[in-house]
């Protein structure tokens, strides 16, 4: 079985805890997990966003703040491996050593945010490096890579591919406050340039996008990798 790493935005997780697709997730993940061997790292989300934004009113610096969001993503990891059930071992992955050990249980194994200063993005970079991923998936509340923030920018144009290269000067100029929200965090940029495991970005918002990626190569996103050849599907 090929080890696969999905940073699972709690943007399309959990994007308010109304909004939630944890009940659709949960099927697809399942099925993937009958295939690959599987690393989730889910991220904070409209709640993390919320307290994060409560402690800048109250004039909290920046690493504080990042704890809160930490200790939410892995309220989120909590309640996914808990929906999850047996599939999923039991306990959400505090570090990356942690990480590898509990995938000997040959479950999906759910980590959150560890160490202020990233993102998730960050934390599942260097999860894929450490477990030799065949694919870090980045799945996300946008369709891809795009040349500025297509939310703001509507000439804004998408990247299919590119290389690990052009993927530091796209997100080099971005910021990495608390709560940060860009496509990637440029220490995850980072990560994946060094380590040479192939990234997919695609649009997580609708879950049936993750499954046919993986499943059946069937995506549109961006591939940012030095080689040529799709990594989907796995
Ligand atoms: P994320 O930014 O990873 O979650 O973590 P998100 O907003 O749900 O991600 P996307 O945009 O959907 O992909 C939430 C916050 O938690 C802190 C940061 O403040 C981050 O913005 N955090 C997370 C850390 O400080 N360190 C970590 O390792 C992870």
């Amino acid at each position: 079985m090929k080890k696969v790493v999905i940073s699972l935005g709690g943007s399309i997780l959990i994007p308010t805890l109304e909004e939630h697709t944890v009940k659709e997730y949960v099927p697809v993940l399942k099925k993937i997990a009958k295939q690959h061997r599987l690393f989730i790292v889910v991220g904070g989300g409209g709640e993390a966003r919320r307290y994060i934004s409560i402690m800048r009113d109250l004039g909290i610096d920046e690493g504080t703040s990042d704890e809160i969001g930490i200790l939410i993503t892995r309220l989120n990891a909590t309640m996914l491996i808990a929906a999850l059930g047996d599939d999923a071992y039991p306990k959400v992955a505090e570090s990356h050593a942690e990480a590898k050990k509990f995938a000997e249980s040959g479950k999906i194994v759910v980590m959150g945010g560890i160490t202020p200063g990233q993102t998730t993005d960050a934390v599942a970079a260097v999860l894929a490096e450490r477990v030799s991923a065949a694919v870090f998936i980045n799945a996300t509340s946008v369709d891809g890579i795009y040349s500025a923030d297509p939310r703001k920018d509507p000439k804004a144009t998408r990247f299919d591919a590119m290389t690990p290269q052009q993927l530091l000067e796209t997100v080099g100029g971005t910021g990495l406050g608390a709560g940060s929200n860009n496509v990637l965090d440029i220490v995850a940029a980072r990560v994946v340039e060094r380590s040479n495991i192939p990234l997919v970005v695609l649009d997580g918002r609708d879950p049936t996008n993750l499954l046919n990626a993986l499943l059946k190569g069937k995506y549109r996103g961006t591939v940012v990798s030095n080689s040529k050849k799709s990594p989907l599907p796995v």
